[in-house]
């Protein structure tokens, strides 16, 4: 049985990815700052293989304390998703030192602990695949998100280096570029009026938000090595299109079906 190991995983996306690799039959190492013990307890009934540790990602000890705790048990992680992430919308001129570090520990230093602590074991069996959450917003500036928006840049950066160090030694590093998902994090960024689903909808050619599915629908595609083996560093957007359409949105609206 394949162990992955899901960041961020008591709710929205991670709470999702993690019950779709366990149903394709992984083992599931859930991960999240908040308690996970509902959402373990409603999987094992279900009859999935899944665990879980509670902690911060951008806290080294616990980082470490976790790749302890997945080699001693199961030898080593075979896919790690760095799901785990904040929103920050401010903008540029208001946002603190704080706010920006804050964002830039948990979205980008968290994943490179993880990477970092359980890729070493990955390195040592010479296979393992990696997929870190980014966001079209690590694709292309979207305003008042600067935190953010460089913390996701950064994170393809990672990415791309890594599949580049690693992809040698039998480690295959790629993110997924989710566009707008309805999700807690959406429910409390429109909670501060800075957008609207209208405003996403006519933006996205697909016309709708992505779901929760989608992403971790293609999140299982790229971890599988089995599947497939050779897509090494892409930041695949699913985002129905978002960053492919530079059209004006009466251009788009006009010709919608959907
Ligand atoms: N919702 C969107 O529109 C959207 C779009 C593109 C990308 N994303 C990315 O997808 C990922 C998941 O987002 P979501 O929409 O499911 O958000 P969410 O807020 O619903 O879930 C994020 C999870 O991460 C956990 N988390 C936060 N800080 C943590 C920390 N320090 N250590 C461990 N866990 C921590 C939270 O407790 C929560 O369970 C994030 O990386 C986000 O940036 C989201």
């Amino acid at each position: 049985m394949k162990t992955a190991v899901v960041t961020g995983a008591a709710q929205g996306v991670g709470l999702v990815t993690a019950s779709h690799l366990a149903r394709l039959g992984y083992r599931v190492i859930l991960t999240d700052i908040q308690s996970l013990e509902s959402h373990l307890h409603h999987l094992r009934a279900a009859g999935l293989y899944v665990d879980g540790a509670s902690g911060d990602v951008s806290s080294e000890p616990f980082v470490r304390q976790l790749a302890e705790l997945v080699h001693r048990d199961f030898g080593a992680a075979d896919v790690l998703v760095n799901n785990a992430g904040v929103s920050l919308i401010a903008p540029a001129e208001d946002t603190t030192a704080a706010q920006w570090q804050r964002v830039m520990n948990i979205n980008l230093l968290g994943p490179f602990l993880l990477c970092k602590y359980l890729g070493a074991k990955m390195l040592e069996r010479c296979s393992g695949s990696i997929v870190n959450v980014a966001s079209v917003a690590g694709l292309a500036g979207i305003s008042h998100r600067s935190a953010y928006n460089a913390s996701k840049h950064a994170l393809i950066g990672l990415t791309r280096t890594l599949a580049a160090e690693w992809g040698g030694r039998g480690i295959r590093v790629n993110a997924v570029c989710p566009g707008w998902i309805k999700t807690e994090m959406d429910v409390a960024d429109q909670g501060s009026g800075a957008y609207t689903d209208k405003d996403i909808i006519n933006r996205v050619p697909m016309a709708r938000f992505a779901r929760p599915e989608d992403v971790a629908a293609a999140i299982a595609f790229l971890a599988d090595s089995d599947m497939q083996g050779f897509i090494n560093g892409v930041s695949l957007p699913v985002d129905g299109g978002w960053v492919a359409d530079a059209s004006w949105d009466a251009l788009r609206i006009s010709t919608r079906a959907l």
